[in-house]
C-alpha cells in the first residue's frame, strides 16, 4: 500500500494538474476515492486516469466510507471551507488550490480547525515559484540596492473563462490578485498592516463582478507595495506574474515577471543572473508541500502563513466596499 491514501475532491480544470503530480511524478501516491459534485466530472478523471477507485458526489459520503491518509481539495473557492474543515476534523491533512477560502472568516476558522486537530493544511501558491520572483526576493534584500521603499505591481490581461469566475463578486481581487499579492508579501519578506483600495469594472467589461482595481498596502517594513490590475483589459497584456517595478535606497529594479530582472543603480543597469533550481510553478508548490509532510514542518504556504495573503484580499474587499483604509 502507498504511503499517501489521496481522496481528490474537485474534479475540475485545475484538478489534473494535481492528478498528474500525484500519479505521474511521484511514487509513494495512490488516489483511493474521487469526489465531485457533479459525477460525471469524477467519472471522467476515473476514466482518463484509469483509476479503480471508488466515486462518490459528497464529501460526507466519502468522508464516511474511505480511509485517506491525504486530501486534495480543488474544487471551486466557495466549498473550499467545507472541504478543509470536514477533513481536519477528522485528523486528515489537506492540501489543496488557493484562495484559502472565500471569506477572512471561513479562512481563519480553517487555520483554527488545523491548530485544535494539530493537522496541517497548506495552500497553492504557484506563482512563488517562478525564478524571476525568488531573484526580486533577494533583491529586496541586497545590500547594493539597500531598503526596498516601493514595490509596484501591474496586472493587465484579457481572459474570457466563463463559469464561476464570470460570476463571482470580486474576480479579479479573490480569484487572481491572490497570486499577485502573495508574490509581494514573499518578494518583501515582510507582510501588509494596512490597504485602501477602490474596485471597478471598465467599459465593456463581461464580468458581473468587478474585474478592475487599485489598491494601496502599507508593509511592516515600511514598503509601500500598489497593486494595480483587470482581467478586461484590452491590450498591451502583461504576464500573469505581473510587470514589477521595485524602487530601493540606492536604485531600481525592473522585471516582467518571468525574465531575469534589470537593476539600474547610479545609471548603470545590468541584467541579473537567475540560479534556481526548483521547480517551476505548481509542481515547485506541489514537492514544498509533499517536503513539509515527509518531515512534519509547516510548508511555506502553510494555512498559518497564507492566511496574510487572504488577510490582503479581503482587506482589499473591505476597504472597496467601505471607501476606507483597513488595518490588517
Ligand atoms: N493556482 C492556479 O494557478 C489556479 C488556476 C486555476 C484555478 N485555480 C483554483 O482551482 C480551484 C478550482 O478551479 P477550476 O478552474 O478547476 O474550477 P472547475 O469549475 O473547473 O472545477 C471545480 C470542480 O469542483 C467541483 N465542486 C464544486 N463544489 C464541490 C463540492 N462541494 N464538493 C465536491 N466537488 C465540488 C465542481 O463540480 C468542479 O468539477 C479554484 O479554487 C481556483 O481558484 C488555481
Amino acid at each position: 500500500m502507498k504511503k499517501y491514501q489521496i481522496m481528490l475532491v474537485g474534479c475540475g480544470g485545475m484538478g489534473h494538474a494535481w492528478a498528474d503530480y500525484v500519479l505521474k511524478e511521484r511514487t509513494d501516491c495512490e488516489i483511493i476515492a474521487l469526489v465531485d459534485i457533479i459525477p460525471e466530472h469524477a467519472q471522467n478523471y476515473k476514466n482518463e486516469y484509469k483509476l479503480e477507485c471508488p466515486i462518490y458526489d459528497h464529501i460526507d459520503k466519502a468522508l464516511a466510507a474511505e480511509k485517506p491518509t491525504l486530501i486534495i481539495d480543488t474544487t471551486t473557492p466557495d466549498a473550499h471551507n467545507e472541504i478543509r474543515t470536514k477533513s481536519l476534523l477528522r485528523k486528515i491533512p489537506v492540501i489543496g488550490e488557493k484562495p484559502l477560502a472565500d471569506s477572512i472568516d471561513a479562512g481563519r476558522d480553517i487555520v483554527k480547525t488545523a491548530d485544535m486537530m494539530n493537522t496541517p493544511h497548506a495552500v497553492m501558491q504557484n506563482r512563488r515559484w517562478i525564478g524571476a520572483m525568488r531573484k526580486m526576493h533577494e533583491l529586496a534584500h541586497d545590500e547594493r540596492l539597500g531598503r526596498v521603499g516601493f514595490l509596484m505591481s501591474q496586472f493587465f490581461i484579457e481572459v474570457h473563462f466563463g463559469g464561476f469566475r464570470d460570476l463571482m463578486d470580486n474576480p479579479l481581487i479573490l480569484d487572481m490578485a491572490v497570486h499577485t499579492f502573495d508574490q509581494a508579501r514573499m518578494i518583501l519578506g515582510s507582510d501588509p498592516v494596512s490597504v485602501y483600495c477602490t474596485e471597478f469594472n471598465l467599459p465593456g467589461s463581461w464580468y458581473k463582478g468587478n474585474a478592475s482595481a487599485v489598491c494601496v498596502y502599507e508593509f511592516e517594513n515600511g514598503a509601500i507595495y500598489t497593486y494595480t490590475g483587470s482581467w478586461s483589459s484590452k491590450g498591451f497584456n502583461t504576464s500573469w506574474e505581473a510587470d514589477w517595478r521595485m524602487i530601493c535606497e540606492n536604485g531600481t529594479v525592473m522585471c516582467d515577471g518571468n525574465n531575469a530582472p534589470t537593476v539600474e543603480i547610479n545609471g548603470k543597469r545590468t541584467t541579473e543572473e537567475i540560479v534556481y533550481t526548483q521547480k517551476t510553478g505548481h509542481y515547485g508548490c506541489f514537492d514544498e508541500m509533499f517536503e513539509a509532510l515527509e518531515n512534519q514542518r509547516p510548508a511555506e504556504t502553510d494555512c498559518h502563513d497564507n492566511i496574510k495573503t487572504l488577510g490582503m484580499v479581503f482587506g482589499a474587499i473591505e476597504s472597496a466596499k467601505t471607501g476606507k483604509k483597513i488595518i490588517l
